[in-house]
């Protein structure tokens, strides 16, 4: 008769343990039952960037990677890019369901009306050296605001967090196109209320002397669509970041600036980035051929490619290439498509990328629409950061609304020096 159940026998003493199986996944503390002898500590499993640890229960993102899919609560990215918008999306993550027309009303209202920033903001902006890097400012500006909301603190308190997620997503784009506007030395743009969500942000990135900026409708729903994209994706490194310092109950800004942090790496959403200085190093089509060699050689990494999750080819990277089309429509062709088309032509055909299962990402693509949209190669993780602030806010609030979860705190195994006495410097 099956079970679910998953036996073990410890061939170092013979016991037989019996431990359940749910979801698929057996609890790393049933393995705690498993002793050596009366003072062993019991069993852990070891797995280094957990690999194949779930750390929590979650009912927002869900990713098949051999597959290639992509759902927020269920429902495809592809139809949530094609139909749904950022805001409403957001809406879905935080809430688990679609808004009916009143309610999307109520919190496109409430978060178009907390996007204003504290004017001693900009005084802590200008402080920036001018050639500081915007994710950096954007970084610690996050971290500031904890400074201005000390009722973000009281995290259990479901009025108080509903405002930390109005303000987080409302002032995020503000807070990101003032690094921006420091970084070139244009004055600060207030929010318009009058605009989307998106078409607000160009107006604070790129508004000028004109009485009123009026963002391009392509662009604007472009930049939407990568919005969505960027929402949420399980619990990759910055998710678990957020997740990790919620555990310790610290307010959302500050748990915030730690994703972010997280996310500002190379390997994480600062890839965008270095996929733009990749294609510019490569240079040309025909420089490729020699560029991919340089890989295999493990010189360097093809950045925007492979995924620890997607082994198939990453859903959102094809919805980007289409929207890359209609971006060129309007800006005219980014030359650096051809070279990313050719690039991933050749890798694509290549046993060393398909034999380790290595497809474009999300970010093979962003950087490119993003650089045709005329935002700076440097503003690119911060763009991943405003997608990404609905999905870090969902999963945090799962965290602390979890009975299960407490203040994350792995094990590890210690391989040091056994106990030893200490040695005056002068006997060393
Ligand atoms: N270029 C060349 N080789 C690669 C690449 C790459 N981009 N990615 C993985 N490999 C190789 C590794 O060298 C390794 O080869 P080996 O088995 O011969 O040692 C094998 O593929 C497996 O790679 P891992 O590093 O073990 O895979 P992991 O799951 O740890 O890494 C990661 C995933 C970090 C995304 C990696 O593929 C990478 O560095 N990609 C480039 C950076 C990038 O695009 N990051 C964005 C990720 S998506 C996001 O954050 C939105």
């Amino acid at each position: 008769m099956p079970k679910d159940t998953l036996t073990i026998t410890d061939n170092r003493t013979g016991t037989q343990y019996e431990v359940p199986i749910q979801d698929g996944t057996i609890r790393a503390a049933d393995l705690r039952q498993i002793k050596s002898g009366a003072d062993d500590f019991g069993l852990m499993s070891y797995d280094p960037a957990y690999m194949n640890t779930a750390s929590c229960r979650s009912a927002i993102g869900y990713i098949d990677g051999d597959k290639g899919i992509l759902r927020y609560c269920g429902y495809p990215i592809e139809q949530l890019a094609e139909q749904s918008s950022f805001l409403e999306t957001a809406y879905l993550l935080l809430h688990g369901e679609l808004p009916q027309a009143a309610d999307l009303d109520t919190w496109v209202f409430n978060i178009t009306h907390h996007t204003m920033l504290h004017e001693n903001v900009k005084k802590f902006i200008d402080g920036f050296h001018h050639d500081a890097h915007p994710m950096g400012m954007f970084v610690s500006t996050v971290a500031a605001l904890s400074t201005f909301y000390p009722d973000a603190k009281r995290i259990a308190d479901e009025t108080s967090r509903t405002n930390q997620i109005f303000r987080l997503i409302a002032k995020t784009p503000t807070l990101a196109a003032y690094a921006h506007r420091h970084s070139v030395g244009m004055a600060y743009a207030y929010p318009d209320n009058d605009l989307s969500y998106t078409g607000n942000f160009l107006n604070m990135m790129f508004k000028a002397t004109e009485v009123k900026y009026e963002p391009h409708p392509v662009l604007e729903k472009a930049l939407d669509v990568l919005f969505i994209l960027h929402a949420d994706h399980e619990q990759n490194c910055s998710t678990s970041v957020m997740r990790g310092v919620g555990s310790s109950h610290a307010d959302p800004y500050s748990c915030m600036a730690a994703a972010a942090a997280a996310l500002y790496g190379p390997l994480h959403g600062g890839a965008n980035e270095e996929v733009l200085r990749m294609l510019r190093e490569i240079g040309s089509k025909a420089s490729i051929p020699a560029y991919i060699d340089r890989v295999k050689q493990g010189q360097v990494r093809l950045m925007g490619f492979g995924h620890r999750i997607y082994k198939n080819y990453d859903p959102r990277a094809t919805i980007i290439k289409r929207v890359a089309d209609q971006v060129f429509d309007v800006t005219g062709k980014n030359p650096l498509i051809d070279i990313a088309l050719e690039l991933e032509r050749i890798a694509l055909q290549d046993d060393y990328f398909v034999s380790r299962k290595l497809y474009p990402n999300v970010d093979f693509y962003s950087g490119i629409i993003y650089e045709a949209m005329k935002l700076p190669v440097d503003m690119f993780p911060v763009l991943f950061a405003i997608g990404r602030t609905p999905g870090w806010l969902a999963q945090w609030q799962e965290m602390l609304l979890d009975k299960e979860q407490k203040i994350a705190r792995p094990r590890q195994v210690y391989i040091g020096a056994p106990k030893r006495d200490y040695v005056p410097i002068e006997k060393r």
